[in-house]
């Protein structure tokens, strides 16, 4: 197992029987999920997908990727939200949070916002630069990415012609449907599809994910087979899956009041797999006025910021720690003769041993200040754990949501700030709502 729960530290806060009691609804979810018969089930396709993915398609992302970085010295990905933050969290935990600086190829994220600020140091940014472009979006209309694309559209042809920029743009959208499949279709852009049955947030496996995930070099593989291991040690409903203890325990924290989970991990590597873990859990199950808040933190860096709050504030966090096991590198701390800052007591060790010596007091800590700590324990930096880690949280995800009465699947809240920034906008259909959103922001 790549990734193991590790209820250790639960010890004080829940006990054995309180599993007990909590299974036969976790094996009800289990069915649900398995028999396809639950809520959301026409969106089931990221279960067995780690099996079931288009091979053919597989091979041609390899092929792109590999085009991309011998013909490119920038691949601009142009997504937002399950269409965006997956690759990331994936390239900046497999290659740091510095891939840009430590690699030839260097990969920018846009259409994830609309500053203008941003879009314009990126822009500048790929001045007098070998330029891919790989454009995602399922419904092909999303207002962030249809904006930045229409851009880098213009961008790449006044650059290269329409001929050359339609060989170096990639779109990642629906089989048959949509703006961006029309688009596609008629520019002649290569075209990698996100399947009908996979929503945005469980998308990291599909061509969403890995196409900017093996152009940044990394083997896409070891990532499906280790999601494909996840599979199979989390396929049977049994007390000592790890995968559903994780969800067990969340659910019970969470009807003792702990209506905060804080995700907690001691490698900024981890920084964006938090962003993709808090989209998937806060859009999974934010529903029907319910729902675990997913927050983050980074140690050591938060516990000199959120540290306080996490001792010592309101008792509504439970925490999460993920473990990674083995750093990449290590860093061996020499003795120094003088000793005059007295850190000689942490010499002739590896910065590793210091660092787990900080989460292992931390945790302890945190219990004695009422937070109650799940541990996630992680192999390595590399592709089998990190499919092996997409794959167990996806699915704690699913059976998280069912236990709380929730559909996982849609995002119905999601559209309320479209509606309200469309009618402000001016677009057309919106004018009732206008009016009305005109009228409250002048009284
Ligand atoms: O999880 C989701 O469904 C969303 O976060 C979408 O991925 C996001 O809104 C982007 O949608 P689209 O891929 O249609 O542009």
């Amino acid at each position: 197992m790549a990734l193991k729960f590790n209820g250790k530290y639960l010890k004080n806060f829940v006990s054995e029987s309180e599993f007990e009691y909590l299974y036969p609804q976790i094996e009800l979810c289990h069915n649900l999920l398995h028999s396809k018969s639950g809520a959301g089930n026409d969106f089931l396709g990221w279960l067995n997908l780690p099996f079931d993915y288009d091979k053919e398609e597989f091979e041609k992302i390899k092929k792109a990727a590999n085009k991309i970085r011998s013909d490119s010295d920038v691949l601009v990905v142009i997504g937002i939200g399950g269409s965006y933050l997956g690759a990331r969290a994936a390239i900046e935990f497999l290659g740091s949070e510095y891939y840009n600086e430590l690699n030839e190829l260097k990969i920018y994220f846009v259409g994830n916002n609309i500053s203008p600020d941003y879009l314009n140091n990126i822009i500048k940014i790929c001045e007098g630069k070998r330029l891919s472009v790989n454009v995602i979006s399922k419904s092909g209309t999303t207002t962030e990415p249809a904006l930045a694309f229409r851009v880098f559209k213009k961008l790449m042809e006044e650059k290269y012609g329409k001929e050359e920029s339609a060989k170096r743009i990639y779109a990642t959208t629906d089989k048959a449907r949509g703006t961006l499949k029309n688009l596609a279709d008629k520019e002649g852009y290569e075209t990698f599809v996100i399947p009908d049955d996979v929503g945005g947030r469980y998308s990291v496996l599909t061509a969403v994910g890995l196409l900017p995930i093996a152009a940044a070099g990394f083997n896409i593989d070891k990532l499906m087979e280790g999601a494909q291991h996840a599979v199979k040690d989390f396929e049977v409903c049994s007390p000592d899956n790890d995968c559903y203890k994780y969800a067990a325990a969340r659910n019970i924290l969470y009807r003792k009041g702990k209506s905060i989970e804080l995700m907690a991990c001691y490698d900024p590597d981890w920084t964006k797999m938090n962003e993709w873990y808090k989209q998937l859990y806060g859009e999974s199950e934010g529903k029907d006025h319910k729902g675990i808040f997913p927050a983050s933190v980074i140690f050591s860096t938060d516990l000199h910021s959120m540290g306080q709050f996490v001792q010592d504030g309101s008792r509504t966090i439970f925490e999460t720690v993920i473990d990674i096991k083995k750093p990449k590198t290590d860093f061996f701390l020499e003795s120094d003769e003088e000793n005059a800052d007295g850190l000689n007591f942490l010499s002739n060790q590896n910065m590793s041993i210091v660092n787990e010596k900080a989460m292992q007091g931390t945790i302890l800590a945190h219990c004695d200040g009422e937070v109650p700590n799940i541990k996630l324990e992680l192999d390595a930096k590399d592709e089998h754990t990190l499919g092996y880690a997409i794959y167990f949280f996806e699915k704690a995800c699913a059976i998280s949501g069912y236990l709380i009465g929730v559909n996982p699947f849609n995002q119905p809240g999601v559209e309320a700030y479209k509606v309200n920034m469309f009618a402000l906008l001016g677009k057309p259909g919106y004018e009732d709502q206008r009016e009305e959103l005109l009228k409250k922001l002048s009284d």
